[in-house]
């Protein structure tokens, strides 16, 4: 069995969860389920980013003390991925103990390898990004380029990681490596960033006290980002001696949003080159889903709740949404008339209708009882097809392409009823055969969506009758045409995805 690591961003507790939010976090469940249905032993993490100013300032404004204003906000995120059904395998919470120790590990291993070094920063400071800009990043009028609002000047004593002592051995080690970062283009961003020329970073703070105090300064606390990185390592168990992290580690995907390529591409295989830690054997960076052509932020004011959503359309149908809609990589816009239309099309007319039809069918012509496939089906490619596409897809973290793949499927399904009409023939060997090519092609369906909408994978799985568990089901030898040996009761129960007036 293979080990399968994927990591999100660790989400600021200074906002509750959002769409934004919600949409890295869906892809990597989808991810994670396919990796387990592939048979691999996966560890799938999330969590909370819960040091630095940005949320020291919102717990002043909350009038709380930091540590008790993230209590209050992190238990959101975990409560927001159980309802939107994440199977996430551990969450860290950057304020824990064993988070500490990681942390203070990687650190001293750069500080020892002489890369981290004292000197004094005097620049403009963004708190949302918790970046510093140079004057020629700021917009015209003074503001961060991100979050178009005026940034601080700061003027203090820090330490700094010797990013520019990197440049080369950076970008020898992604030419050795071509391909780590999906999709090919957002790698050549990180790469034009590394070829610009490499600024030093600074690794502390001395004016703020929320944070990881250095092991061998402890005026200083370590700066957000470098704090915030090492949680991919902490969960492994890095920085306790009676651990091999390396069981976990080197992690198989960091999936990222565009806005944080910098950190994760640049400065993180950075540090870990400093402290002699293999690097990630991937990053999936996606875009950004839009509101009114706007990241939606708390700072733009713009924040969709994907609870709310859940109430019109499911959970299935907004995980569904998320994962088929945008092409991962680039940036998609969110609108509710768009996650209405695509529940009507995609889930209530095509994978509801099929399996409303086929129960309906078997039903009436065939006692209730699904009758056997045949082996020479003319829905057998289209199902070899599905399968191939779905593996291509989620192979290259492709969500919209493995689902369309799959639909590719639903669709042939249902042509293929409305070619033969079973529905109007009488009970016999030619609709028997009809029913069973069908049910077979619902059955593959059924494993291969469940990464997307796992709930109603498994209603359609237990209505067939079928053993087990759709998690339990094996790729590829449990998606090879024939599986389904038929005499299992049929039921159609309620509809699946009830249309949505529009
Ligand atoms: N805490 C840092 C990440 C540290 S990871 C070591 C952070 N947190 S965040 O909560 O602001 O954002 C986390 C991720 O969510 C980012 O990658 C960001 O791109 C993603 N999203 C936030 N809003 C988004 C959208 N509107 N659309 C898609 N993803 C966006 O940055």
């Amino acid at each position: 069995m293979s080990g399968f690591y994927v990591t999100t961003p660790i989400y600021y507790v200074n906002a509750e969860p959002h769409l934004g939010h919600a949409y890295t976090t869906i892809v990597g469940d989808a991810l994670s389920r396919w990796h387990r249905l592939l048979g691999d032993d996966v560890m799938y993490l999330t969590g909370t980013d819960e040091h630095g100013l940005k949320i020291r300032q919102a717990a002043d404004a909350a009038g709380q003390t930091p540590q008790a204003f993230c209590d209050t906000i992190a238990p959101k995120f975990a409560d927001a991925w159980t309802r939107l059904n994440i199977t996430n395998d551990d969450f860290i919470r950057t304020t824990e103990p064993r988070h500490y120790a990681a942390v203070e590990e990687l650190l001293q291993r750069c500080y020892d390898a002489g890369d981290i070094e004292l000197d004094t920063y005097s620049g403009k400071y963004c708190v949302a990004c918790e970046e510093y800009f140079t004057d020629e990043e700021l917009l015209e009028d003074g503001l961060c380029p991100i979050h178009k609002r005026p940034v601080d000047h700061f003027e203090e004593e820090n330490y700094f990681f010797r990013l520019s002592r990197f440049q080369d051995r950076l970008l020898k080690w992604y030419d050795e490596h071509p391909g780590v970062i999906k999709p090919e283009f957002r790698g050549n961003e990180a790469l034009g960033l590394i070829r610009g020329g490499l600024r030093d970073f600074s690794v502390s703070r001395t004016s703020l006290d929320w944070g990881i105090p250095l092991p061998w300064d402890e005026r200083h606390v370590a700066y957000v980002w470098f704090d915030a990185l090492t949680n991919y390592l902490s969960a492994t168990g890095f920085g306790d001696p009676s651990v091999d992290y390396t069981n976990r580690w080197p992690v198989d995907y960091h999936l990222i949003g565009k806005d944080i390529i910098r950190h994760h591409c640049v400065y993180w295989p950075a540090m870990l080159m400093s402290a002699g830690v293999d690097l990630p054997k991937g990053w999936a960076v996606g875009g950004w889903l839009l509101v009114d052509g706007e990241k939606m932020a708390k700072s733009t004011g713009n924040v969709v709740n994907p609870l709310d959503l859940i109430d019109v359309v499911g959970v299935d149908g907004f995980r569904y949404y998320v994962l088929a809609e945008t092409s991962y990589g680039s940036d998609g816009d969110f609108s509710f008339e768009g996650l209405v239309g695509r529940y009507n099309s995609d889930l209530a007319n095509n994978l509801g209708n099929l399996a409303a039809r086929v129960a309906t069918v078997v039903g009436k012509k065939c006692d209730g009882v699904g009758p056997a496939p045949r082996s020479d089906s003319p829905l057998a490619e289209a199902a070899a097809n599905a399968v191939a596409g779905a593996t291509s897809g989620w192979d290259a973290v492709a969500p919209s392409r493995a689902l369309d793949a799959t639909w590719g499927l639903i669709k042939a399904t249902n042509a293929y009823l409305e070619t033969n009409e079973p529905w109007k023939s009488e009970p016999g060997a030619e609709v028997n055969a009809v029913m069973g090519d069908a049910l077979e092609a619902l059955r593959i369906i059924t494993i291969l969506a469940s990464p997307a909408v796992p709930q109603t994978s498994e209603l359609i799985w237990q209505r067939l009758g079928l053993s087990g568990s759709v998690t339990d089901q094996r790729i590829p030898s449990d998606v090879e045409w024939g599986g389904y040996t038929g005499g299992a009761p049929v039921e159609k129960g309620t509809p699946l995805f009830p249309r949505i007036a529009s």
